[in-house]
């Protein structure tokens, strides 16, 4: 464990956590992990790779030794995984899905532990995920757990996808969070949970703005 101020946003999927994040890190000036990415990128390199989504021995062996780069230029960001742009291809779906389904084994998450604290580095880091308050940072000195309804979240990813030009139907996106919520809250490995000293926040109606307020607000008051 080092010193460096990590802030970590936790919540089910679509609750927001991504967009907060980033304008979070931006504000601050501190690094970003998008750790939902490294489940999606081994999900992604198992495909590619052709191994099952149950080989729980070979999946851990892909995300130990997990060739990406997190490419950021003013022209957005990137993530190469062996040297591919595969950006969008992350973004899918059928990759959100089947990276939900690695995520529930314990030997990828293991896998994957230090890669996601070697992200905390000075000045300071602002952690996505599941699991960053709860296992990957306990020390984290802001700890916000961050929801909304499954069908407010169903709406906000089917606008996403659509902005991104990526094909989408509201119902079965509905049905894929649902799903997604179910498996990560009662998984035995890490569960999606809140903290015991995080602040909920619950921004059904709220704007994206008003929650980073509300954030920054916590921050400030930390004295970072
Ligand atoms: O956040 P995102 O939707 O990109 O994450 C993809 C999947 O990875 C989630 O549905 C969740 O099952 C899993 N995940 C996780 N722990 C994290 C981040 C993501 O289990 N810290």
């Amino acid at each position: 464990m080092n010193n460096t101020p990590v802030i970590a946003i936790d919540g089910p999927s679509g609750s927001g956590k991504g967009t907060i994040c980033k304008l979070l890190a931006q504000t601050l000036g501190y690094h970003l992990l998008d750790s939902g990415s490294l489940y999606r990128l081994v999900a992604l390199a198992a495909e590619h790779h052709g191994v099952s989504m149950e080989n729980e021995r070979a999946l851990a062996d892909i995300a130990a030794h997990l060739d990406v780069q997190f490419l950021t230029s003013t022209e957005g960001d990137k993530v190469l995984l062996e040297g591919e742009d595969v950006s969008l291809a992350i973004r899918t779906e059928t990759v959100g899905m089947n990276a939900s389904r690695v995520a529930s084994l314990t030997l990828v998450r293991k896998a994957l532990e230090g890669r996601q604290r070697a992200f905390s580095e000075m000045p300071g880091l602002v952690a996505d995920g599941r699991d960053m308050g709860t296992v990957i940072f306990p020390q984290a000195c802001i700890k916000v757990f961050l929801t909304a309804s499954a069908e407010e979240r169903a709406k906000r990813r089917y606008k996403q996808l659509k902005s991104k030009g990526l094909n989408a139907s509201l119902a079965d996106i509905l049905v894929d969070i649902q799903q997604r919520d179910d498996r990560d809250q009662n998984r035995s490995v890490a569960p999606l949970k809140p903290a015991a000293d995080a602040v909920q926040i619950d921004c059904t109606h709220m704007g994206i703005d008003e929650v980073e307020q509300k954030v920054m607000t916590l921050i400030r008051n930390r004295g970072l």
